[in-house]
Protein backbone atom coordinates (compact mmCIF):
# COMPACT_ATOMS: atom_id res chain seq x y z
CA UNK A 1 0.00 0.00 0.00
CA UNK A 2 1.58 3.51 -1.05
CA UNK A 3 4.93 1.87 -0.95
CA UNK A 4 4.47 0.13 2.29
CA UNK A 5 4.06 -3.21 3.58
CA UNK A 6 0.78 -3.58 5.50
CA UNK A 7 0.48 -7.29 7.15
CA UNK A 8 3.75 -8.51 6.92
CA UNK A 9 2.67 -12.58 7.46
CA UNK A 10 0.34 -11.98 4.24
CA UNK A 11 2.82 -10.68 2.14
CA UNK A 12 5.57 -13.13 3.35
CA UNK A 13 2.68 -16.00 2.88
CA UNK A 14 1.90 -14.67 -0.79
CA UNK A 15 5.47 -14.59 -1.90
CA UNK A 16 6.20 -18.40 -0.49
CA UNK A 17 3.01 -19.37 -2.29
CA UNK A 18 4.33 -17.77 -5.60
CA UNK A 19 7.87 -18.98 -5.04
CA UNK A 20 6.57 -22.70 -4.45
CA UNK A 21 4.40 -22.34 -8.49
CA UNK A 22 7.65 -21.29 -9.72
CA UNK A 23 8.79 -25.03 -8.74
CA UNK A 24 12.92 -24.15 -8.40
CA UNK A 25 15.11 -24.17 -6.24
CA UNK A 26 17.11 -21.02 -5.98
CA UNK A 27 16.07 -18.65 -3.15
CA UNK A 28 18.46 -16.01 -4.32
CA UNK A 29 16.66 -12.99 -4.99
CA UNK A 30 16.63 -9.07 -5.61
CA UNK A 31 14.42 -6.59 -4.15
CA UNK A 32 13.24 -3.18 -5.10
CA UNK A 33 12.17 0.02 -3.43
CA UNK A 34 9.82 2.04 -5.15
CA UNK A 35 11.76 5.37 -6.20
CA UNK A 36 9.72 7.68 -4.00
CA UNK A 37 11.27 5.71 -0.81
CA UNK A 38 14.60 6.55 -1.70
CA UNK A 39 16.84 9.74 -1.66
CA UNK A 40 19.69 9.90 -4.26
CA UNK A 41 22.00 12.78 -5.28
CA UNK A 42 25.06 12.80 -7.59
CA UNK A 43 28.21 14.69 -5.99
CA UNK A 44 31.38 14.93 -7.48
CA UNK A 45 34.53 13.56 -5.97
CA UNK A 46 38.25 13.80 -5.97
CA UNK A 47 39.30 10.60 -8.07
CA UNK A 48 41.66 7.79 -6.80
CA UNK A 49 40.22 8.24 -3.15
CA UNK A 50 40.73 4.82 -1.02
CA UNK A 51 36.97 2.63 0.28
CA UNK A 52 37.02 4.31 3.67
CA UNK A 53 37.57 7.92 2.64
CA UNK A 54 35.22 7.86 -0.16
CA UNK A 55 32.74 6.20 2.88
CA UNK A 56 33.56 9.00 4.91
CA UNK A 57 32.75 11.51 2.57
CA UNK A 58 29.59 10.24 0.99
CA UNK A 59 28.55 10.44 5.19
CA UNK A 60 29.55 13.79 4.94
CA UNK A 61 27.42 14.58 2.06
CA UNK A 62 24.60 12.42 2.47
CA UNK A 63 23.97 14.57 5.68
CA UNK A 64 23.45 17.76 4.08
CA UNK A 65 20.78 16.48 1.46
CA UNK A 66 18.98 13.78 3.77
CA UNK A 67 16.29 14.98 6.09
CA UNK A 68 16.84 11.81 8.67
CA UNK A 69 19.64 11.03 10.91
CA UNK A 70 22.13 8.81 9.20
CA UNK A 71 21.22 6.51 12.37
CA UNK A 72 18.03 5.80 10.59
CA UNK A 73 18.82 5.25 6.78
CA UNK A 74 20.84 2.72 4.81
CA UNK A 75 23.06 4.32 2.78
CA UNK A 76 24.76 3.38 -0.59
CA UNK A 77 27.28 4.65 -3.05
CA UNK A 78 28.41 3.86 -6.49
CA UNK A 79 30.84 5.62 -8.43
CA UNK A 80 29.59 6.17 -11.90
CA UNK A 81 33.19 6.85 -13.77
CA UNK A 82 34.84 10.89 -14.66
CA UNK A 83 33.21 13.77 -13.88
CA UNK A 84 33.11 15.71 -17.32
CA UNK A 85 36.50 15.90 -18.87
CA UNK A 86 38.21 16.51 -15.53
CA UNK A 87 40.47 13.78 -15.04
CA UNK A 88 40.75 14.04 -11.38
CA UNK A 89 36.87 13.84 -10.49
CA UNK A 90 34.95 11.43 -10.60
CA UNK A 91 30.72 11.29 -10.45
CA UNK A 92 29.32 8.96 -7.52
CA UNK A 93 25.34 8.46 -7.19
CA UNK A 94 24.43 8.45 -3.82
CA UNK A 95 21.50 6.35 -2.38
CA UNK A 96 19.95 6.68 0.99
CA UNK A 97 16.58 4.66 1.92
CA UNK A 98 14.89 4.82 5.70
CA UNK A 99 16.18 1.55 7.38
CA UNK A 100 12.21 0.00 8.25
CA UNK A 101 11.69 0.81 4.27
CA UNK A 102 14.16 -2.15 3.38
CA UNK A 103 13.76 -4.02 6.46
CA UNK A 104 10.11 -4.89 6.14
CA UNK A 105 10.71 -5.49 2.62
CA UNK A 106 13.64 -8.32 3.31
CA UNK A 107 11.44 -9.63 6.27
CA UNK A 108 8.70 -10.47 3.79
CA UNK A 109 11.05 -12.60 1.93
CA UNK A 110 12.73 -14.06 4.32
CA UNK A 111 9.13 -15.11 6.03
CA UNK A 112 9.03 -17.14 2.91
CA UNK A 113 12.16 -18.45 3.39
CA UNK A 114 14.28 -16.26 0.38
CA UNK A 115 17.50 -14.84 0.73
CA UNK A 116 18.02 -11.11 -0.11
CA UNK A 117 20.96 -10.02 -2.08
CA UNK A 118 20.24 -6.79 -3.66
CA UNK A 119 18.17 -4.25 -2.62
CA UNK A 120 17.48 -2.11 -5.90
CA UNK A 121 15.21 0.71 -6.85
CA UNK A 122 12.26 0.22 -9.36
CA UNK A 123 13.20 2.92 -11.67
CA UNK A 124 16.35 2.07 -12.32
CA UNK A 125 15.15 -1.47 -13.04
CA UNK A 126 12.45 -0.52 -15.22
CA UNK A 127 15.76 1.71 -16.80
CA UNK A 128 17.35 -1.71 -17.17
CA UNK A 129 14.13 -3.50 -18.68
CA UNK A 130 13.36 -0.59 -21.10
CA UNK A 131 16.71 -1.49 -22.84
CA UNK A 132 15.10 -5.26 -23.46
CA UNK A 133 11.44 -3.91 -24.33
CA UNK A 134 13.03 -1.35 -27.02
CA UNK A 135 13.80 -3.92 -29.34
CA UNK A 136 10.32 -4.55 -30.73
CA UNK A 137 10.08 -0.51 -31.55
CA UNK A 138 11.38 0.70 -35.00
CA UNK A 139 15.56 0.97 -35.46
CA UNK A 140 14.99 -0.14 -31.67
CA UNK A 141 14.26 2.95 -30.69
CA UNK A 142 17.71 4.44 -32.04
CA UNK A 143 16.90 8.34 -31.84
CA UNK A 144 13.41 8.35 -30.78
CA UNK A 145 11.61 9.43 -27.80
CA UNK A 146 9.51 6.92 -26.01
CA UNK A 147 7.32 7.38 -23.18
CA UNK A 148 6.89 4.48 -21.32
CA UNK A 149 3.67 4.17 -19.17
CA UNK A 150 3.21 1.59 -16.31
CA UNK A 151 -0.51 1.11 -15.22
CA UNK A 152 -0.36 -1.00 -12.10
CA UNK A 153 -3.09 -1.73 -9.35
CA UNK A 154 -2.67 1.94 -7.76
CA UNK A 155 -0.08 3.81 -9.20
CA UNK A 156 0.39 4.77 -12.78
CA UNK A 157 4.86 5.79 -13.55
CA UNK A 158 5.23 7.74 -16.23
CA UNK A 159 9.41 7.25 -17.96
CA UNK A 160 10.23 8.96 -20.55
CA UNK A 161 13.62 7.83 -22.62
CA UNK A 162 15.72 9.34 -25.32
CA UNK A 163 18.62 7.57 -26.89
CA UNK A 164 18.23 5.17 -24.08
CA UNK A 165 18.22 6.99 -21.33
CA UNK A 166 15.45 8.35 -18.66
CA UNK A 167 14.69 12.05 -19.20
CA UNK A 168 11.24 12.04 -17.58
CA UNK A 169 9.70 10.52 -14.93
CA UNK A 170 6.50 10.93 -13.27
CA UNK A 171 4.22 9.03 -11.32
CA UNK A 172 0.08 9.41 -10.41
CA UNK A 173 -2.46 7.53 -8.73
CA UNK A 174 -4.21 5.77 -10.96
CA UNK A 175 -4.58 2.00 -11.79
CA UNK A 176 -6.46 -0.98 -12.14
CA UNK A 177 -6.95 -1.27 -9.01
CA UNK A 178 -10.43 1.23 -9.77
CA UNK A 179 -11.54 -1.53 -12.27
CA UNK A 180 -11.79 -4.12 -9.75
CA UNK A 181 -13.42 -2.31 -7.26
CA UNK A 182 -16.36 -1.11 -9.07
CA UNK A 183 -16.46 -4.82 -10.45
CA UNK A 184 -16.60 -5.92 -7.00
CA UNK A 185 -19.24 -3.22 -6.38
CA UNK A 186 -21.42 -3.46 -9.29
CA UNK A 187 -21.56 -7.73 -9.24
CA UNK A 188 -20.85 -8.26 -5.38
CA UNK A 189 -17.66 -10.12 -5.81
CA UNK A 190 -14.81 -10.74 -3.73
CA UNK A 191 -11.53 -9.40 -4.33
CA UNK A 192 -10.01 -12.34 -5.57
CA UNK A 193 -12.98 -13.26 -7.99
CA UNK A 194 -13.03 -9.61 -9.32
CA UNK A 195 -9.38 -9.98 -9.95
CA UNK A 196 -9.84 -13.78 -11.95
CA UNK A 197 -12.67 -12.08 -13.69
CA UNK A 198 -10.12 -9.31 -14.73
CA UNK A 199 -8.20 -11.59 -16.35
CA UNK A 200 -10.17 -14.47 -17.60
CA UNK A 201 -13.79 -13.31 -18.09
CA UNK A 202 -16.73 -14.91 -17.08
CA UNK A 203 -18.51 -11.23 -15.95
CA UNK A 204 -22.39 -10.38 -17.12
CA UNK A 205 -22.44 -8.74 -20.59
CA UNK A 206 -23.08 -4.97 -19.38
CA UNK A 207 -19.33 -5.49 -18.14
CA UNK A 208 -18.62 -4.36 -21.11
CA UNK A 209 -19.94 -1.36 -21.34
CA UNK A 210 -20.54 -0.36 -18.46
CA UNK A 211 -17.36 -0.79 -16.13
CA UNK A 212 -14.54 -1.51 -18.37
CA UNK A 213 -15.36 0.81 -21.57
CA UNK A 214 -15.49 3.89 -18.98
CA UNK A 215 -12.27 2.49 -17.01
CA UNK A 216 -10.56 2.24 -20.32
CA UNK A 217 -11.61 5.90 -21.30
CA UNK A 218 -10.19 7.28 -18.39
CA UNK A 219 -7.19 5.23 -18.80
CA UNK A 220 -6.53 6.81 -22.18
CA UNK A 221 -7.12 9.90 -20.65
CA UNK A 222 -4.29 9.66 -17.86
CA UNK A 223 -1.87 8.59 -20.68
CA UNK A 224 -3.15 11.88 -23.22
CA UNK A 225 -2.50 13.95 -20.18
CA UNK A 226 1.32 12.32 -19.10
CA UNK A 227 1.71 13.47 -22.57
CA UNK A 228 0.85 16.30 -23.01
CA UNK A 229 2.02 17.56 -19.69
CA UNK A 230 5.93 15.85 -21.05
CA UNK A 231 5.71 17.84 -24.16
CA UNK A 232 4.93 20.77 -22.53
CA UNK A 233 7.30 20.78 -19.66
CA UNK A 234 10.46 19.83 -21.69
CA UNK A 235 12.73 20.87 -24.20
CA UNK A 236 11.38 17.46 -26.09
CA UNK A 237 8.43 18.38 -28.44
CA UNK A 238 6.93 14.77 -29.40
CA UNK A 239 6.92 11.19 -28.08
CA UNK A 240 7.32 8.94 -31.28
CA UNK A 241 6.00 5.36 -29.83
CA UNK A 242 4.54 4.76 -26.09
CA UNK A 243 5.55 1.60 -24.69
CA UNK A 244 2.30 0.35 -22.11
CA UNK A 245 3.15 -1.15 -19.39
CA UNK A 246 2.21 -2.65 -15.86
CA UNK A 247 -0.80 -4.84 -15.45
CA UNK A 248 -3.07 -2.68 -17.13
CA UNK A 249 -1.70 -3.06 -20.31
CA UNK A 250 -2.37 -6.25 -20.94
CA UNK A 251 -6.10 -5.32 -21.27
CA UNK A 252 -6.85 -6.27 -24.88
CA UNK A 253 -7.81 -3.01 -26.53
CA UNK A 254 -5.69 -0.65 -24.15
CA UNK A 255 -2.89 0.02 -26.24
CA UNK A 256 -5.14 0.42 -29.69
CA UNK A 257 -7.11 2.83 -27.86
CA UNK A 258 -4.34 5.05 -26.38
CA UNK A 259 -2.81 4.82 -29.93
CA UNK A 260 -6.00 6.02 -31.77
CA UNK A 261 -6.78 8.96 -28.81
CA UNK A 262 -2.50 10.53 -29.18
CA UNK A 263 -2.15 9.79 -32.83
CA UNK A 264 1.53 8.37 -31.05
CA UNK A 265 2.40 4.35 -32.14
CA UNK A 266 1.45 2.27 -29.17
CA UNK A 267 2.95 -1.17 -28.13
CA UNK A 268 2.42 -3.57 -25.13
CA UNK A 269 5.64 -3.76 -23.50
CA UNK A 270 7.38 -7.22 -23.40
CA UNK A 271 10.40 -7.34 -21.77
CA UNK A 272 10.97 -11.19 -23.20
CA UNK A 273 11.24 -10.97 -27.06
CA UNK A 274 15.09 -11.91 -26.89
CA UNK A 275 14.91 -14.43 -24.42
CA UNK A 276 14.37 -18.09 -24.64
CA UNK A 277 11.72 -19.31 -22.80
CA UNK A 278 11.36 -22.73 -20.92
CA UNK A 279 8.79 -24.54 -23.07
CA UNK A 280 7.04 -25.69 -20.28
CA UNK A 281 5.41 -22.18 -20.05
CA UNK A 282 2.30 -20.98 -22.01
CA UNK A 283 2.48 -18.82 -24.47
CA UNK A 284 -0.61 -16.92 -23.79
CA UNK A 285 -0.44 -17.06 -20.19
CA UNK A 286 3.49 -15.22 -20.67
CA UNK A 287 1.72 -12.72 -23.41
CA UNK A 288 -0.36 -11.98 -20.50
CA UNK A 289 1.81 -11.51 -17.71
CA UNK A 290 4.77 -9.99 -19.84
CA UNK A 291 3.90 -6.08 -19.58
CA UNK A 292 3.63 -6.31 -15.31
CA UNK A 293 6.71 -8.00 -15.24
CA UNK A 294 9.19 -5.50 -16.45
CA UNK A 295 10.83 -4.40 -13.47
CA UNK A 296 10.97 -7.95 -12.11
CA UNK A 297 13.13 -8.80 -15.41
CA UNK A 298 14.99 -5.34 -14.69
CA UNK A 299 16.11 -6.79 -11.69
CA UNK A 300 16.92 -10.17 -12.81
CA UNK A 301 19.23 -8.88 -15.30
CA UNK A 302 22.20 -8.29 -12.29
CA UNK A 303 24.92 -9.29 -11.68
CA UNK A 304 25.88 -10.39 -8.50
CA UNK A 305 29.61 -8.95 -8.00
N1 LIG B 1 -4.64 -9.79 -17.93
C1 LIG B 1 -5.09 -8.73 -17.24
N2 LIG B 1 -6.19 -8.05 -17.63
C2 LIG B 1 -6.64 -6.99 -16.93
N3 LIG B 1 -6.05 -6.49 -15.84
C3 LIG B 1 -4.94 -7.12 -15.42
C4 LIG B 1 -4.39 -8.25 -16.08
N4 LIG B 1 -3.27 -8.65 -15.42
C5 LIG B 1 -3.13 -7.80 -14.40
N5 LIG B 1 -4.12 -6.87 -14.37
C6 LIG B 1 -4.32 -5.79 -13.41
O1 LIG B 1 -3.12 -5.04 -13.31
C7 LIG B 1 -2.94 -4.57 -11.96
C8 LIG B 1 -1.61 -5.05 -11.44
O2 LIG B 1 -0.58 -4.58 -12.27
P1 LIG B 1 0.95 -4.61 -11.80
O3 LIG B 1 1.33 -5.99 -11.49
O4 LIG B 1 1.71 -3.88 -12.83
O5 LIG B 1 0.80 -3.76 -10.46
P2 LIG B 1 1.84 -3.43 -9.29
O6 LIG B 1 3.12 -3.04 -9.88
O7 LIG B 1 1.80 -4.54 -8.33
O8 LIG B 1 1.09 -2.20 -8.61
P3 LIG B 1 1.54 -0.69 -8.34
O9 LIG B 1 2.61 -0.36 -9.32
O10 LIG B 1 0.30 0.10 -8.53
O11 LIG B 1 2.00 -0.69 -6.94
C9 LIG B 1 -4.08 -5.13 -11.15
O12 LIG B 1 -5.10 -4.16 -11.02
C10 LIG B 1 -4.57 -6.31 -12.01
O13 LIG B 1 -5.93 -6.59 -11.82
MG1 LIG C 1 4.02 -1.27 -10.49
Amino acid sequence: MDGNIVGLDLVADAVKRAWKLLATREKRVVLALPATAVITKKVIMPAGMRESDMEFQVETEANQYIPFSLDEVNLDFQELGPSGNNPEEVEVLIAASRKEKIEDRVAAAEGAGLKVLIMDVESYATEAAFALAVTELPKAGKGQTVMMVDIGAVMTHVHVFHEGQMVHSREQSFGGGHLTQEIQRRFGVTVEEAEIAKRNGGLPESYESEILQPFLQSLVQEVARSLQFFTNSTQYNKVDHILLAGGCAAIPSAAALVQEKTQVNTIVANPFTQMSVNPRLKQLQIAADAPALMIACGLALRRFD
